[in-house]
């Protein structure tokens, strides 16, 4: 199964006027993507579904992909969804839903939202016999994963598309393996899921298999949580190393290209912005907060993208929040062109240094300056009293504690 979350309408992209057209490909990049991997399943966030670049739905019925939305009702007829879709793969049927928590429709008209779990019961009774169900949750709560978790029903693996509850990555109630993709800011993720033979987890799928196919209900079954070491679960940037369809791969080159290109050289500099500094700059005055900050993550937000597997640190839209003023008046333009701003630094917090003649006051550091980055997409646990004492540079940190408490 296929989810895009909601990462072709980016609230980031959007807040920086500037990758609008970048949104446009990539949806369009996706919908080839699909077209030539033909996954079982595809499915959508919300916000792709009705309000995406060309919206999504439309771009894939194009392809003859229809998306799952299993509890959603649109009101657009153009907007084609199936409620679900089973299919048989080494010996095991699998059955894909994709639900949505009713708070996704908050904000958004031309859609309509079941309860979840009704829409689920009514695609088991329509599926028949399954093995392993795959859920594809929006805007999930902790409250509504619980319930999902402890539903009876064959053994579920639950996908946190964006994020919005506690469970950790992989971990498990009963019969419900949970899964969490990192957030990505603006990109597409595809999360793999390997389950092990040998693991325990795969041992009671095969059990409760053979009970349903012996006729027997799932009863039987021992309701002792799991651990978590059964599955693995990895995820990779879509248009990072994908491997495949050499046409599709060409225009994922092409789309690379442009985005250093042609999408960077479309976001004009302010010529009478101020300039930013960069850290080191600051520090000529103020050592000890530039000591300070380096003991804090910010300090580390470039080095967190070059060890980004899929290159994150050749990709404007991850760039553009790990380093300072990338693309913002007065800052730099190029990813060459980064190297004294990298990493999230004082004039992110501070604004540049031009603001600050003499030793003038700056404005007092508050949160709208924070979620410019912690986005609701990207963090959505941010919660700045309590973040703030782990990044403020009036004070050193210890590295090795210094991470926010989930
Ligand atoms: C320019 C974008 C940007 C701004 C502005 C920003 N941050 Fe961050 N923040 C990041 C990035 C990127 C990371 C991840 C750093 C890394 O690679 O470890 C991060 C990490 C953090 C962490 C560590 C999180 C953890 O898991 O422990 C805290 C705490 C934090 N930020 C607080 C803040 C606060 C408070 C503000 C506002 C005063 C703020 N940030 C402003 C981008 C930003
Ligand atoms: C809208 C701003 C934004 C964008 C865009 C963004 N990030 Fe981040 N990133 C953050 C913030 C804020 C954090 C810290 C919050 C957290 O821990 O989730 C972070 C944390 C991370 C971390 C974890 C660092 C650590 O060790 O805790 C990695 C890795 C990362 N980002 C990679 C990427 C990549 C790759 C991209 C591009 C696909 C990207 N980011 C795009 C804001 C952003
Ligand atoms: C995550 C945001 C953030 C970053 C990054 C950051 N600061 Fe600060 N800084 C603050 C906050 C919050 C305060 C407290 C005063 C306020 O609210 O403005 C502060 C206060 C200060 C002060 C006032 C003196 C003091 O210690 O109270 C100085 C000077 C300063 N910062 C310099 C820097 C320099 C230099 C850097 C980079 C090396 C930097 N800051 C990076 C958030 C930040
Ligand atoms: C030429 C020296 C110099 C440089 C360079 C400099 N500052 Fe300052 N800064 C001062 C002086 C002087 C004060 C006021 C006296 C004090 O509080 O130390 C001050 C105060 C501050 C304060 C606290 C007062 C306020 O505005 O809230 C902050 C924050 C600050 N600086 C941030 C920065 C940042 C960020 C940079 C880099 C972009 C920077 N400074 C570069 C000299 C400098």
């Amino acid at each position: 199964m296929f989810d895009a979350g909601d990462s072709l309408v980016s609230a980031d992209a959007k807040r920086r006027g500037s990758f609008n057209e970048q949104n446009e490909r990539k949806a369009g990049l996706m919908a080839d993507y699909l077209q030539a991997a033909r996954p079982e399943a595809v499915a959508l966030g919300e916000l792709d579904l009705i309000a995406g670049p060309s919206a999504a739905a439309s771009l894939l019925a194009s392809r003859g992909i229809v998306p799952v939305a299993t509890n959603v009702r649109f009101k657009d007829p153009a907007v084609k969804t199936v409620p679900f879709v089973a299919w048989e793969t080494s010996g095991y049927r699998f059955l894909a839903v994709n639900l949505f928590a009713p708070r996704a429709a908050a904000g958004l008209e031309g859609l309509e939202i079941q309860d979840p779990l009704a829409a689920l019961d009514s695609a088991l009774r329509q599926a028949g016999l399954v093995d392993v169900l795959l859920v594809s949750c929006h805007r999930f709560d902790d409250a509504l994963m619980k319930r999902l978790a402890e539903k009876d029903g064959p053994p579920r693996i639950a996908i946190d598309t964006d994020g919005g509850t506690r469970v950790r990555s992989a971990s498990s109630v009963t019969r419900t393996v949970f899964a969490k993709p990192p957030p990505r800011g603006t990109d597409l993720l595809t999360a793999e899921l390997y389950l092990k033979r040998d693991a325990p987890y795969w041992y009671r799928m095969d059990r409760h298999a053979d009970a349903v196919r012996r006729g027997k209900g799932v009863e039987e079954e021992e309701t002792a949580a799991v651990e978590c070491s059964l599955v693995d679960f990895r995820t990779r940037r879509l248009f990072g190393n994908v491997k495949g369809d050499p046409g599709v791969l060409a225009k994922i080159e092409e789309y690379k290209a442009w985005t250093r290109g042609a999408a960077l050289s479309a976001v004009p500099d302010d010529p009478n912005a101020p300039k930013y500094v960069g850290a080191e700059n600051c520090g000529s005055c103020h050592e000890e907060q530039l000591a300070n900050w380096k003991s804090t993550y910010h300090a580390d937000a470039w080095e967190s993208l070059v060890k980004d597997p899929d290159g994150g640190a050749a990709d404007p839209e991850c760039v553009s929040c790990h380093v300072s003023g990338f693309l913002q008046p007065g800052g730099s333009r190029k990813i060459e062109e980064t190297g004294p701003f990298r990493g999230v630094q004082c004039e992110s917090c501070h604004a540049p240094l031009a603001k600050h003649p003499g030793g003038a006051k700056y404005p007092k550091v508050n949160e709208a300056v924070c979620v410019t980055c912690h986005s609701e997409t990207r963090d959505p646990h941010f919660d700045f009293a309590k973040y703030l004492k782990y990044a403020t540079c009036t004070k050193p940190h210890d590295r090795a504690t210094n991470r926010v408490p989930r």
